[in-house]
């Protein structure tokens, strides 16, 4: 990607979607709107030294010169973000890392656990306009206004999953697959995944039970975001080897690494 810099973004609005979660869209000067689908930025977030590392967020919509990011409060970082108001300004460093590669034959199955709607919703917003059929599976340990969301957004597409059976059906996201995989009109499919580990291993697991290709989006805590300390490092399946989340991701293959 020849367009990562450091842009001087300015807050254009900060919409609170849930107790400890925000849609915060930006304002990058100069940007050209490209960015793939599970790329992702690093915000400095003010002048100072505190926090000391950027922190790292999906991008979540993107059109021209404005960039959307879907936060939940966490630590002190995030909370520091959540603050900003409109016209406050933030430091971007982006695009980083790849995005999730789309297979055409295939039928993709979006399956996000909670904040792992992040990147997928990019993806759903991308597939939507490459007018591709596709399905999604929305996981929640109980449902949040998120979900509303995203029913608004992706309408019958989505199938909803709680732990306690508050909306949809009470299984897990990963659990899911099957039904939705064998009740499809489908043959080949795509599963792109994002969410807790547990969740990943669970859905590469399926995947390669099947013979489905699986695509994951990592997380790791990042320091500097373009693949020079190491600190994100995953372990590459079947070697000794390792892979940088922030570079060689953060979409993987389910195969390719160890979670
Ligand atoms: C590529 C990538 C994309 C991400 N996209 C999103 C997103 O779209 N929306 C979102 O809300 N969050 C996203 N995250 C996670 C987000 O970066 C962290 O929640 C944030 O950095 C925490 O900063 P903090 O100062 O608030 O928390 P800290 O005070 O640093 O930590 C508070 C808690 O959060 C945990 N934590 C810190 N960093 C991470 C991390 N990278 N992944 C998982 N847990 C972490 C810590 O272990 C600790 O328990 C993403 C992370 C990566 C690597
Ligand atoms: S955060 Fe430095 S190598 Fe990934």
């Amino acid at each position: 990607m020849t367009n990562i810099k450091d842009y001087p973004a300015i807050v254009i609005s900060n919409k609170h979607i849930d107790d400890n979660i925000f849609l915060i869209e930006l304002l990058l000067p100069g940007f050209d709107g490209k960015a793939e689908p599970g790329q992702f930025i690093m915000i400095k977030i003010d002048e100072t030294y505190d926090p000391f590392l950027r922190r790292p967020y999906s991008i979540f919509e993107c059109k021209k010169e404005k960039v959307k990011i879907l936060i939940k409060t966490v630590g002190k970082g995030s909370k520091m973000i959540a603050e900003k108001k409109r016209k406050e300004e933030m430091d971007i460093l982006g695009p980083l890392g790849n995005g999730f590669p789309v297979d055409k034959n295939n039928y993709p199955i979006l399956v996000a656990g909670g904040m792992g709607i992040a990147p997928l919703w990019f993806l759903g917003r991308r597939l939507t306009k490459l007018r591709n059929k596709f399905s999604i599976i929305f996981g929640e340990k109980t449902t949040t206004p998120l979900a509303e969301e995203i029913k608004k957004t992706f309408g019958a597409k989505v199938f909803f999953v709680t732990d306690d059976g508050s909306r949809g059906i009470k299984l897990t996201a990963s659990a899911a697959l099957p039904l939705i995989l064998d009740k499809s009109p489908y043959r080949k499919f795509s599963i792109y995944a994002c969410g807790p580990k547990g969740m990943l291993k669970d859905v590469i697991n399926f995947g390669s039970g099947r013979n489905i290709p699986v695509y994951v989006s990592l997380e790791e805590k990042m320091a500097c975001g373009i693949g020079v300390c190491l600190g994100c490092s995953v372990k590459r399946r079947g070697t000794d080897g390792f892979l940088t989340v922030c570079r060689d991701g953060p979409v993987f293959k389910g195969e390719e690494v160890m979670i």
